[in-house]
């Protein structure tokens, strides 16, 4: 299926874009207008753009049926200021209330139950309940088209972190199991980011990996081997040579021959021995 973005409607658009573009961390949106009134929205385009300064962009956007704004953009173009709160698993039906489409001027920490506190440098409150609140300075806000669905890209610059010290590992970190923070997916499902949903994979950062192209073609063109077996096999640093490969393969006190060498590659870099298992590989070489 191929789509053309002009050709299509835009709640059909809306609905691949996102559950292709998936899971999308969650801002909860604290702003207040010129009035003093508070808002508190959640936005899932939103990321982190930069460590230097710090930077953080969401998107409250047009709305697609009646291109009709947020309250939360028209309250920033008022008071250039926004606090981001995390949103841990313990909150996601508390913002899910907080994201009805209540009347301008209506309280969202009052209506979804959350607890408003201070912040130290900007107007707009934090919430007591999220783990880490930035308070933020808007740099800049992108509108992408005045057309219903566009972005309206709010740049924000962190001027303080305030994390609680519960989400803190032993060395001063948050910890991500104990943010147990969410994510949104497409239509109504959302994702946690604890335990079973976490894996590592070891990034090939020291040494730039010899790449899957160097394989010979035997190896690389096997289909007993998923891209994900070949990516840890063309991440190794060099190909080994055939001492190494005697001695490690001897090591393993079984007789490598074509019918089981996959087979124990494939163990191998499930436990993450990825230099064992291309060993193992060349050992049968072609
Ligand atoms: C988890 C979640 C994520 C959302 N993400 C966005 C988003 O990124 N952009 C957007 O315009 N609306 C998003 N919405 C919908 C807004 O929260 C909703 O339109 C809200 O009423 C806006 O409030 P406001 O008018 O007070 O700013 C999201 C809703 C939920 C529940």
């Amino acid at each position: 299926m191929k789509v053309i973005p002009g050709n299509t409607k835009l709640p059909e658009l809306h609905r691949i874009l996102l559950t292709s573009v998936a899971p999308r961390p969650i801002a909860l949106a604290s702003t207040i207008d010129k009035t003093g009134n508070p808002n508190l929205s959640p936005f899932s385009f939103f990321n982190i753009f930069g460590v230097n300064p710090p930077t953080l962009i969401f998107s409250p956007s047009r709305r697609g049926k009646d291109n009709t704004t947020k309250h939360t953009f028209e309250n920033l173009k008022e008071i250039d200021e926004v606090v981001i709160n995390t949103v841990s698993y313990s909150m996601v039906e508390q913002i899910s209330l907080s994201s009805s489409d209540f009347d301008k001027g209506v309280d969202e920490f009052i209506k979804a139950g959350f607890t408003k506190i201070e912040s130290e440098l900007v107007k707009p409150f934090r919430v007591k309940e999220a783990l880490v609140q930035f308070e933020c300075k808007v740099k800049e806000i992108i509108e992408t088209s005045q057309l219903p669905g566009a972005g309206n890209l709010v740049i924000c610059e962190i001027l303080m972190i305030h994390i609680n010290d519960q989400a803190l590992n032993d060395k001063g970190f948050p910890d991500q199991n104990k943010l147990d923070l969410v994510g949104r997916m497409g239509g109504n499902l959302y994702n946690r980011t604890i335990d079973s949903s976490q894996f590592e994979v070891v990034k090939p950062l020291e040494y730039p990996g010899i790449g899957i192209d160097v394989l010979p073609n035997y190896i690389k063109g096997s289909d007993l081997l998923t891209g994900n077996e070949l990516g840890k096999l063309g991440s190794v640093r060099e190909i080994p040579d055939q001492d190494r490969i005697d001695i490690l393969t001897e090591n393993l006190n079984v007789v490598i021959n074509d019918k089981n060498a996959f087979k124990i590659a494939r163990e191998l870099l499930n436990e993450g021995k990825s230099l064992d298992a291309l060993c193992v590989l060349l050992k049968i070489k072609k």
